[in-house]
């Protein structure tokens, strides 16, 4: 049987902080598995560990300074940065981070982080209060926007003797998240390997709803909207790459399945309540479907004939609320609940009355005018609108992108919560 990382080079970025002593193991542990490592080391690691402490564990060069003048004329940052298959960076120290988030590049490592459009890493490692820190908490959330995957930070002693969120997870932890990002692993990417998986939401179970619901007027005919699907789609599958479990309820819709989350397709609104709330528990519920508020009160057998007289009157009934019946659950509300507000006009007026009306704890209102990104689109414009009255405004985004962004906030208020 060939090894999980057999063929794999790996650009290890080892930060300036104490866990620097594990990334030593790391690249054994990275050796064992087949990789190829090529180590990359801050200024602040040397003082930790050295280069030929890490060069003869990884049986070549270390490297170390941007502006080493034999290194540039043979390698280069560039190609450092693309000579390989991921990037890891261990322990990536709060200001590594820091820097990363902001694009900033005064060394080597930190240049070839901004040169590298390679998968990326982070085993982040630092005091407790440094890692709760907004600035840090704002700074991962934009990375892990970025689509950077994170492992750990592991919670127990660290060297301080303090106790807390900070100590640098163990390098198989490390070589393990790896696989699962490379698709390596014996487990692969899918729902059911979701133990073990690395990222900001590394053992949530969240649920999404998403596309619009279809009611049916007769056999042939039926009530819809022009949902696509695509932004609670790309909800889904960023909460899966960021490590969670996911079920995504789907309405009718014509976009694939995204990877590694668990589909349950249903048509009607009545059918997406019962699938809703079979799917629960869920630490997160985002309810991004564009679910019909009314359907035909009576679903005719057999299809209505056109008989010559007036036009058939259409009774309409209204719909479950699905957002609100999971919002006010008494018992098992997951922690975190957002809802959306597709608006065309006096966005954040209506969408500040649905957030208090549903009784959510999160809305994305998102403007389906035409100067919005028309609903079923490929654009979004969306605010984020939280209970405390707060409202942020985000720039006309790629949904995808949108969903990414949407996913490290959320992350971000589970873990602070
Ligand atoms: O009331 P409105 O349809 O504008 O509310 C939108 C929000 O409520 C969305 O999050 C949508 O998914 C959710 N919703 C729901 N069930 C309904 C209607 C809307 O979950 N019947």
């Amino acid at each position: 049987m060939s090894l999980p990382l057999a063929d794999r080079r790996i650009l290890l970025v080892i930060g300036g902080g104490i866990a620097a002593y594990k990334a030593l193991d790391l690249i054994r542990r990275l050796r064992e598995r087949g990789a190829g490592v090529c180590p990359v080391l801050t200024r602040g690691a040397q003082e930790f560990v050295t280069p030929l402490a890490a060069a003869a564990l990884a049986g070549e060069r270390a490297h170390t300074d941007l502006f080493d003048r034999a290194e540039e004329a043979d390698i280069g940052h560039i190609k450092l940065a693309r000579r390989a298959d991921a990037v890891v960076v261990a322990p990536a120290t709060a200001n590594l981070m820091a820097r990363m988030a902001t694009g900033h590049a005064p060394d080597l490592a930190s240049t070839v982080l901004l040169a590298t459009t390679l998968p990326i890493l982070i085993a982040p490692a630092m005091n407790v209060r440094m890692w709760a820190h907004p600035a840090t908490q704002r700074n991962l959330a934009t990375l892990t926007g970025d689509g950077v995957r994170v492992v750990g930070p592991n919670t127990g002693a660290m060297a301080e003797a303090e106790t807390g969120p900070g100590r640098m997870a163990e390098p198989h932890e490390i070589a393990d998240a790896l696989e699962e990002m490379l698709g390596t692993g014996t487990g692969g990417i899918g729902f059911l390997a979701g133990r073990g998986r690395a990222g900001p939401l590394a053992g949530r179970r969240v649920l999404v709803t998403s596309g619009p619901t279809h009611e049916p007027i007769d056999p042939v005919r039926y009530l819809a909207n022009r949902s696509s699907g695509r932004q609670g789609h790309a909800i889904a599958a960023a909460a899966a790459t960021a490590g969670a479990e996911v079920t995504l309820v789907s309405g009718p819709v014509t976009i694939p399945d995204p990877p590694g989350v668990r589909v349950v397709r249903v048509e009607t609104a009545r059918a997406m309540l019962a699938a809703v709330e079979a799917a629960l528990p869920a630490d997160l519920a985002v309810f991004a479907a564009a679910v019909a508020d009314w359907r035909p009160a009576a679903e005719q057998g057999s299809k209505i004939k056109k008989d010559g007289s007036a036009p058939p009157a259409l009774q309409l009934a209204e719909n479950p609320d699905i957002l609100a019946t999971v919002a006010g659950m008494r018992a098992g509300r997951p922690r975190l609940v957002v809802g959306f507000a597709a608006e065309t006009d006096a966005v954040l007026e209506h969408a500040r009355a649905k957030l208090a009306r549903k009784g959510c704890d999160l809305l994305v209102a998102n403007d389906v005018s035409p100067a919005g990104g028309v609903m079923g689109g490929a654009a979004n414009t969306v605010h984020l609108l939280a209970r405390d009255g707060s409202v942020e405004t985000w720039p006309t985004l790629d949904k995808d992108e949108v969903g990414r962004r949407l996913v490290a906030r959320f992350a971000q208020v589970l873990g602070a919560g």
